[in-house]
């Protein structure tokens, strides 16, 4: 089922709240929360309201760790870079101890930041298995979800849990959880806005093609939970039945 929203700006304070509801839940139950952020522009709205003091309040954020789904491989300052972006919406404006805060940086040297970042998570798991309170996704209008792209290697990945990754004429690599770690999450949201993703987000709700499914297709987290916020605007091609208005 995908929820859906009048505009960005009820789908974003949808989102802070249900942020803001994991962590509390997460911290209660196993005492911290790990949550991987998603980059694009989608997410941004979500992220400053999740700084604002009435949503912010309400998290213990020396528990809260933060990880990212994926990362554009430039440097740390780059305007493209997730980091930045998620530093200047919501970290910078939070108390979380820098310590909690793990930025994928990639710049230099993309296979061998995939590799440390892997033993970043396996240590921060401690042998258990890896699953993260919360993944936060987008969704690209050819179907990419963080950093997996169609055709690329990383969709077919079955072992490793973050990969170095690209996308043809992008520019610069990337390095992505693979969908081996974003499976394991306790719960994926994508969050999903503009009428240039309703085409995008009508294939993927089909069945999946058995031969190259859309790498968003592929997130099918287990046992863990999936869900889907829209706006209107990007839920506008989509059956009836598969949508709850909010
Ligand atoms: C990135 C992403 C990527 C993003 C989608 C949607 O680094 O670009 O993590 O997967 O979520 O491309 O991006 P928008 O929200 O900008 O449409």
């Amino acid at each position: 089922m995908i929820t859906v929203y009048d505009d960005g700006e009820s789908l974003s304070r949808a989102a802070a709240a249900l942020f803001a509801r994991e962590a509390r839940s997460a911290v209660a139950a196993r005492g911290r929360f790990g949550v991987a952020l998603s980059g694009g522009e989608t997410p941004r709205r979500a992220y400053e309201m999740i700084a604002d003091e009435s949503v912010s309040a309400r998290i213990d954020w020396a528990r809260v760790h933060v990880f990212w789904g994926d990362e554009r491989c430039v440097p740390g300052d780059d305007p493209r870079s997730n980091e930045r972006m998620a530093r200047e919406a919501l970290l910078a404006r939070v108390p979380v101890p820098e310590g909690n805060i793990h930025p994928m940086r990639c710049a230099e040297d993309p296979a061998g930041a995939a590799r440390r970042y892997e033993e970043e998570l396996r240590a921060w798991f401690d042998g258990g298995p890896p699953n993260l309170d919360l993944v936060l996704l987008g969704l690209g209008e050819n179907g990419h979800t963080a950093g997996l792209f169609p055709g690329d290697a990383t969709v077919a990945e079955r072992r490793r849990w973050v990969a170095e990754a690209g996308a043809e004429g992008e520019g610069f690599a990337r390095v992505t959880m693979t969908p081996v770690l974003i499976n394991a999450a306790e719960l994926v949201l994508f969050l999903v806005s503009g009428a240039e993703k309703a085409r995008v987000m009508n294939l993927v709700m089909k069945p999946r093609r058995s031969a190259a499914p859309l790498p968003a297709q592929l997130i099918r987290p287990c046992p863990g939970e999936l869900l889907w916020m829209a706006d209107r605007a990007a839920a506008a091609q989509l059956d009836r039945h598969m949508v709850w208005h909010c």
